[in-house]
């Protein structure tokens, strides 16, 4: 029985083109002791795939040959492990392919609550992100400013919403019109601001006039300089990610203004990883669920159908296609899930 699989062919020297990968067939693991075997349903997309590559991040980098990295939502088809059984729903890192082995210690059983991609999105790691990002690191108050870049994207949208449920005035930096007309509309943003027509500086000036309280910060680079002259005095700026500086080998150098801006404004800027709250993960995922019940939070994914999408949806991924969280649709959904 086999095994599709989407192989790095080699790393990229420069923006990330589908001939950096190669789709292979592979003959299906076989559990050992210890191990459970999965069938991948639903292959998260993320601008981390690319900073994986280009070298160490948080964890090990993707190395040329390897079976490309990726989280995944999984069915459990067959189990050496007590604490799982077939057909049974879990988070793991089955990576770019159709099955895996992995030690059961590895696997996340998932409460299902809801529609399977939700559990990608506002309520798996997305969703997480979004909520210990603004509320632990940003420690939002109501009336403040709340700025959020990439805020159409996946966490942007709803670190912004859960911002709008605080009691502060959001104002979202995006891509496109339809991106802004989105989150000002559906989404409930005070203001848009579109990057790629708009001046930011100004744009912030004018959306922002009583400066900014907590900066959501997704892509670093320009945004995130423009940004830190319109700080406030106390202001938090949320490090959550860099995705202007993923897709190269040569990441521009820090803002202008640090530290300057960060001692005189007495700013704070605190980088996280979403896995440093897990053991708050419980709670958390129960109050996302708990607004996504109540229609105060609006969850959208952008689903690209076929595991041989992956590598176009990355790239597609990088240059801002998606609206929401980004997933390839890699097999059907158990029946009894
Ligand atoms: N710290 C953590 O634990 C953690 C966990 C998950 C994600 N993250 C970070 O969160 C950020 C967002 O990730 P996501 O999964 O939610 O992805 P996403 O926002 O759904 O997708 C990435 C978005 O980034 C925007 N973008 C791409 N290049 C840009 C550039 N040069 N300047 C400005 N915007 C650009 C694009 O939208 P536009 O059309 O607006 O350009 C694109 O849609 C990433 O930096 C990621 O690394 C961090």
């Amino acid at each position: 029985m086999s095994n599709r699989q989407i192989v790095v062919r080699e790393l990229p020297q420069g923006p990330l083109q589908e001939h950096h990968f190669e789709l292979r067939q592979a003959a299906r693991p076989q559990p050992e002791p210890g191990q459970v075997l999965t069938r991948t349903v639903l292959l998260s997309l993320d601008p981390a795939n690319r900073a994986w590559m280009q070298g160490a991040t948080y964890r090990a980098p993707v190395l040329p040959g390897e079976v490309m990295s990726g989280f995944t939502l999984a069915e459990v088809v067959e189990s050496t492990d007590p604490r799982f059984e077939a057909g049974q729903i879990v988070e793991c890192e089955n990576g770019w392919q159709e099955f895996a082995c992995q030690p059961a210690d590895a696997l996340t059983p998932v409460r299902r609550r809801t529609a399977l991609p939700h559990h990608m999105s506002v309520l798996g790691l997305t969703g997480l992100t979004a909520y210990f990002g603004l509320l632990e690191v940003g420690r939002p108050r109501p009336g403040e400013t709340v700025l959020v870049s990439a805020a159409a994207g996946a966490t942007g949208s709803v670190a912004g919403q859960i911002a709008r449920i605080a009691g502060c005035r959001v104002v979202g930096i995006a891509g496109s019109d339809e991106k802004c007309a989105w989150l000002t509309g559906e989404l409930g943003f005070h203001a848009a601001i579109n990057y790629k027509t708009d001046k930011v500086s100004r744009a912030i000036k004018e959306h922002c006039p009583a400066g900014v309280d907590v900066f959501f910060d997704n892509t670093g680079g320009e945004i995130l300089e423009a940004s830190l002259f319109r700080m406030n005095q106390g202001g938090r700026v949320v490090c959550c990610g860099a995705v202007s500086q993923y897709d190269t080998n040569n990441p521009a150098p820090g803002p202008r203004g640090v530290p300057g801006l960060i001692i005189t404004k007495r700013l704070r800027m605190e980088g996280f990883i979403v896995m440093d709250f897990f053991h708050q993960r419980e709670a958390a995922e129960a109050q996302l669920a708990g607004w996504l019940e109540a229609d105060q939070l609006v969850a959208r994914e952008d689903i690209l159908d076929g595991l041989e999408c992956a590598p176009q949806g990355l790239i597609g991924l990088l240059a801002g296609h998606n609206i929401g969280k980004r997933l390839v649709r890699v097999g059907p959904e158990p029946a009894k899930a």
